[in-house]
């Protein structure tokens, strides 16, 4: 559970008053927690209880409080695109039919519309036992089953009402054992699951002298997000990474370097036993001949620098790998080098090349977003539109899922 983003939704029933206790299980759990409440639910517990228990704002109507505020265009799908699972607890006969309908009438509504494919949907139907046996909801909840929404069935017992029956939410603790088994069977069906995976990201660094060094703009944002997405599908990831100021994805193993010769050490400590090699690292492709001992004088008008080249790490595993190993690069080229990046996938020997271009706004270096072209080693390539990071490099995962099983890996 820990570093994943749940939402919970909240609707108008009596069981609302277990969810603090829910989101205090998830989050001592290291979970992110996020809460959107209906209209409804907002009369059973309160914005504040919800927002102080998860220490994030509360999410509820779709239009900001004031228009002065400033319209964000995003707001009603940032959610969706966020989180990591949408848990609907307790959901309500009237939040049933808005979903199954594809309503889009408030926070809840909008995340599930916005929801990415793939992310587990957990629902919690809780409701006086009749209603809940009533061909409308049942009919609501097959329509919401069919779209690959997890229906929890309520438990039976006394009821708000005081009647025996079926229709009580489950204690909070079940929720979570639900929403962990939900996560981890994602992760199961992925072909990525127990592979062991080794990404490099970061830029390298090569010492001019004590002080001094040769590097690139490269922030490791996007080796970052592929370690991340490919920990979340139950690959064994190792992040080899230069120097960067981003925090260790939950369940990677990092291992920290310098220069390119540091990377390629520590990438060749794992030539033989990784399942997929994933270059995303900006790797300096020379280095300082002879770097100076402490720092330069600067007496000379004019100096030479005589660099020698480095060795190509990504190319040095695709030379050696075998027939069950993938090697999958990045190519890091101007807005129409799509055939320099077709030659790199050739002469490194890789099963897959993500091209990518730089503008300092939109994609490459440095940004939160990326625009790749994916290319097969069968020479087919797929354009991506602008893209986050994180979906990015869900969709190099997903090809390169698409590989494995393509090869019976
Ligand atoms: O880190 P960010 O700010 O998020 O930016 C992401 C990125 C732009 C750095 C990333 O998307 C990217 O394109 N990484 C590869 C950059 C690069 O060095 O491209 P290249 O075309 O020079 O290299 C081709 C491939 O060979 C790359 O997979 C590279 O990691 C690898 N390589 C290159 C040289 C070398 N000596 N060793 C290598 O392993």
């Amino acid at each position: 559970m820990r570093g994943k983003k749940i939402i919970i939704g909240v609707c108008g029933g009596i069981a609302a008053y277990k969810i603090p206790q829910l989101v205090r299980l998830l989050k001592k759990r290291g979970a992110c927690v996020r809460v959107a409440l209906t209209d409804a639910g907002a009369r059973f517990v309160s914005e504040l209880t919800l927002a102080t228990v998860s220490e994030e704002p509360l999410y509820r109507n779709i239009f900001p409080p004031t228009e002065s505020e400033g319209v964000d265009y995003t707001r009603h799908i940032s959610l969706g695109e966020w989180a990591d699972a949408l848990v609907i607890a307790p959901a309500t006969a009237n939040t049933l039919a808005r979903l199954s309908a594809g309503l889009c009438d408030d926070m809840l509504a909008a995340i599930f519309l916005t929801l990415r494919p793939g992310k587990p949907v957990l629902i919690f139907p809780a409701m006086d036992g009749q209603m809940f046996l009533s061909p409308s909801v049942q009919r609501n909840i097959a329509t919401l089953a069919a779209q690959g929404c997890s229906i929890v069935t309520p438990e039976s017992g006394e009821l708000a009402s005081g009647i025996c029956g079926i229709g009580r939410m489950p204690e909070p603790e079940t929720l979570v054992a639900a929403l962990e088994e939900a996560l981890h069977e994602r992760a199961l069906s992925s072909p990525l699951y127990g592979k062991k995976v080794v990404v490099t990201a970061g830029p390298t660094r090569e010492k001019i002298d004590g002080v001094r060094f040769i590097s690139n703009y490269s922030s490791g944002k996007m080796g970052f997000a592929i370690a991340r997405a490919a920990v979340e599908r139950g690959a064994l990831v190792t992040l080899i990474t230069g120097p960067v100021h981003l925090s260790t994805p939950p369940g990677v193993e990092r291992v920290d370097v310098e220069s390119t010769a540091e990377m390629n050490a520590a990438a060749e400590g794992f030539f033989g036993s990784c399942d997929l090699f994933i270059g995303a690292a900006a790797v300096s492709d020379y280095r300082p001949a002879a770097p100076y001992e402490g720092k330069m004088k600067k007496d000379d008008e004019h100096i030479e620098l005589r660099l020698v080249k480095n060795p190509d790490i990504l190319a040095g595993f695709g030379r050696q790998k075998s027939a069950s190993q993938l090697a999958v690069g990045f190519a890091l080229e101007t807005r129409t080098g799509l055939e320099s990046a077709r030659k790199k996938l050739t002469e490194k020997n890789l099963d897959l090349i993500a091209f990518n271009f730089f503008d300092r706004k939109t994609c490459g270096f440095d940004v939160d977003t990326n625009i790749l072209t994916l290319i097969g080693s069968d020479g087919v390539a797929t354009e991506l539109p602008q893209l986050t990071k994180d979906e990015a490099a869900g969709k190099l995962l997903d090809a390169i899922e698409q590989r494995c099983l393509n090869n019976g890996l």
